[in-house]
């Protein structure tokens, strides 16, 4: 059993809270939040230790999962990873790509498991994707959504677009050259962007992401050599197009098209991708599973997110070819 504390109790925590009843082999070992009347809160309901200093839990806890904003994710990891404890930190790790690979020294120097909570990662149709991405020549991805105050702090390209960009590197490898365009609209940092990323061979990556919208859409496409692969993020559905023939049939009085295809509709196991990546952490920690991606692919997916991050940054504009 791995005795489990949370450390920071917002929208994030608690729906990993909501998860840990589920999940065998996990024990609530306590809770923190540094606004001490939501620790306490919680903390009867759930009748477990509460604490607003997350310093406190640690000796009650193996492991830690940290969901307090991003700019406290630095400090509170290195910390529990100090007082070794096993660590899943929500996305993203941190805002700085030094003080993350850091964080990964520290893991292995102390043999800890050290992982990142990018919960699309374990969202089944993506575990399915990465089977059938063949040859791959265009990755589009669609993350929109309403403004969410929460999030202010981050750009859009490190709240929301880190997950395409995650799922473009692990099917890409290393980026050579990235465009970005976007703009504030809600906060000071960047609400919309679009961005490409060339990685080379002929895989090209556009992404869209924006909470500046009125409908929440998630949805990536894929064209490769033989088909058009189409992924639904919120439903865990896959659809895939081939063997697309078009036919025009000259009529007496009219030319008409016939579009033929065969259309596949994957079958997706589909687990809550939460519960899927705690899971995962708890098998890494016992040794059951290798963690889903290397230490080197995190780093190199967090080192494109934040140079897309600064270029926006830096103006409504940028690009940058990479060594
Ligand atoms: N994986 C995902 O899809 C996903 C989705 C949403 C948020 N996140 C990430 O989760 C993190 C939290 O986001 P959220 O939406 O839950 O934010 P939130 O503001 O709702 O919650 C953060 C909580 O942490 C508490 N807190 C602040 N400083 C603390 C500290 N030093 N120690 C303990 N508690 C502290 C706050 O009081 C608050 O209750 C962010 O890094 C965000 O990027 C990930």
């Amino acid at each position: 059993m791995i005795k489990m504390g949370l450390i920071g109790l917002g929208k994030m925590g608690q729906y990993h809270l909501n998860l840990y009843d589920e999940i065998n082999g996990l024990a609530l070992a306590g809770i923190c939040d540094t606004e001490a009347a939501r620790a306490e809160a919680i903390g009867k309901k759930c009748s477990t230790p509460h604490f607003s200093d997350y310093k406190k839990l640690l000796p009650l806890a193996d492991a830690v999962t940290i969901a307090a904003p991003t700019k406290y994710h630095y400090e509170i990891a290195k910390t529990c990873l100090n007082e070794g404890k096993h660590v899943l930190v929500e996305k993203p790790i941190t805002t700085n790509y030094e003080e993350a690979e850091e964080l990964f020294e520290t893991a292995a120097k102390k043999g800890l498991v050290l992982n990142i909570g990018h919960v699309e990662r374990f969202n089944g149709a993506v575990m399915e994707l990465k089977k059938i991405v063949k040859n791959p020549i265009l990755f589009e991805a669609r993350r929109v959504g309403p403004f969410n105050p929460n999030f202010r702090n981050d750009s859009i390209v490190l709240d929301l677009m880190i997950h395409d960009i995650d799922i473009a590197a692990s099917i890409g490898g290393k980026a050579e050259a990235v465009q970005a365009m976007g703009s504030p609209v809600n906060t000071s940092l960047a609400d919309y962007a679009s961005v490409n990323i060339f990685f080379g061979g002929k895989l090209s990556a556009h992404i869209i992401s924006g909470r500046v919208n009125q409908t929440k859409e998630r949805f990536l496409n894929v064209t490769q050599d033989d088909a058009l692969i189409v992924l639904d993020y919120t439903n865990q559905d896959i659809n895939i197009t081939r063997n697309w023939q078009t036919a025009q049939i000259f009529g007496d009085k009219a030319l008409t098209y016939k579009n033929e295809f065969v259309q596949e509709r994957l079958f997706v196991y589909k687990e809550n991708a939460l519960k899927a990546e705690i899971k995962h952490f708890l098998s890494c920690i016992g040794g059951l599973s290798e963690k889903i991606t290397s230490p080197e692919h995190d780093l190199a997916s967090l080192k494109l997110a934040l140079t897309i991050d600064s270029l926006l940054l830096k103006g409504r504009y940028g690009e940058v070819v990479l060594n």
